[in-house]
């Protein structure tokens, strides 16, 4: 590792492209460069054949049938034309999401909201709860058989980790003949996924939090057992069946479905690598900061990505100590990238009951499997150093 390069603990934001999954896009920029949709001569057919292997090995990476999934530009649009797409066919019933949500889910839902939907926002357990950011399914049983039509639940939260119970939400989902959308952009590659034995109607994923490139997801659409319709968001020439109009990203989904094979390929070495590091890491923080204190569940919780590591470090502005670590040579963040741009504070840190001053003192640190032990190392050193230098320790 060069002196120059950070020590890269912002992977819940994105992920670094692992060397095999760009190799295995290469040639479809350069000499296969058909059109996937082109039937007509060898290079259109090829691209097509490239996209359905590719769709076959996200389909087995989370336990879906090929037909069941759609390509799209990412979990973003994926969320989007899940929900609303169900929502269109069913604009009657209520929409039940918890508070902490991405926003990719809760602005969709606001935005449909406007437009006259009903929507039901469920509080999670607070930072005391033996589980913060745990739904408590009593009271979404309670919220669910008030007429609703779709639930949406992420499979695990993008900053404080927490896991959520999705086969025994899809039961209560079921039970009142709602659906159950399921947004697992920060699963792949940390947990083991299964659409179909968790029960989701509707499954959201992206590449590029798994080592895959930017700018393209996919979405699960349950065809088995029972048919899940939903309507297109986006309209043209038809393609992904009528579901999502476009011109396929053709080098982007081969190296999404490389992306999802390594990544259930690795994923019971890869998780035990990153639970390790990620205690290493909070061993030597606790060690160093007085005070320094875990927003989320306990590491020991199991229901907690086992690369997710989220602080609070009092009497530091987090981004005041974002901006030093910086400087200094550490990748992290305050929480979710998306809304990074316009800064405000963490709608899940606040749902957990932390008040404004801990959010803005709070930090996320996200491992990937190629974090290294020496990154590690650096990266505790750093932080000290610079927690240090802004005058806590
Ligand atoms: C839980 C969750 N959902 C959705 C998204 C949006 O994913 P994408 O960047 O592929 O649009 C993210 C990205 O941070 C996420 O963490």
């Amino acid at each position: 590792m060069s002196n120059n390069t950070p020590v890269y603990l912002d992977n819940h934001a994105t992920t670094r492209v692992d060397p095999d999954v760009f190799e295995s896009m290469i040639p479809w920029f350069t000499d296969n460069y058909g059109n996937a949709g082109s039937g007509t001569h060898v290079m259109g057919t090829a691209a097509r054949d490239a996209v359905e292997s590719a769709r076959q090995r996200v389909a087995d990476a989370v336990g879906a049938a090929a037909r069941e999934i759609i390509f799209t530009s990412g979990a973003t649009e994926s969320v989007n034309l899940a929900i609303a797409g169900a929502v269109s066919r069913q604009p009657s019933g209520q929409c039940v999401v918890p508070e902490t949500e991405h926003v990719a889910v809760l602005d969709v839902v606001e935005q449909l909201e406007r437009q006259g939907l009903s929507v039901c926002r469920v509080p999670v357990a607070a930072k005391d709860a033996e589980t913060p950011g745990a739904l408590d399914l009593n009271l979404l049983d309670e919220v669910v058989r008030r007429g609703t039509c779709l639930v949406s639940v992420m499979f695990a939260n993008n900053e404080i980790g927490t896991v959520h119970p999705i086969s025994a939400i899809a039961d209560i989902v079921h039970s009142y003949g709602a659906l159950l959308h399921v947004d697992c952009a920060q699963a792949i590659g940390n947990c083991s996924i299964d659409v179909t034995t968790l029960g989701a109607d509707l499954a959201s994923f992206s590449a590029h939090k798994c080592h895959g490139p930017k700018g393209v997801g996919a979405l699960y659409v349950r065809r088995q057992q029972r048919i899940v319709r939903i309507d297109p968001q986006v309209f043209g020439g038809g393609q992904e069946r009528g579901l999502r109009s476009g011109t396929l990203n053709v080098p982007g989904v081969v190296g999404m479905g490389r992306a999802f094979e390594l990544a259930s390929e690795q994923l019971v070495v890869s998780s035990k690598h990153m639970a390790v590091l990620r205690a290493k890491l909070w061993n030597l923080l606790v060690d160093a900061i007085p005070g320094i204190h875990l927003n989320g569940p306990p590491f020991d919780s199991g229901v907690r990505l086992p690369n997710n590591l989220n602080v609070l470090i009092p009497g530091i502005d987090g981004s005041t100590l974002l901006a030093e670590l910086s400087r200094i040579g550490v990748a992290a963040s305050a929480g979710s990238a998306c809304s990074s741009e316009q800064p405000r504070p963490s709608h899940v840190l606040l749902a957990l009951g932390l008040s404004e001053d801990e959010v803005r003192q709070s930090i996320r640190f996200g491992l990937s499997r190629m974090t290294t032990l020496e990154e590690i190392q650096l990266a505790s050193e750093r932080l000290q150093a610079a927690v240090q230098s802004l005058g806590a320790a």
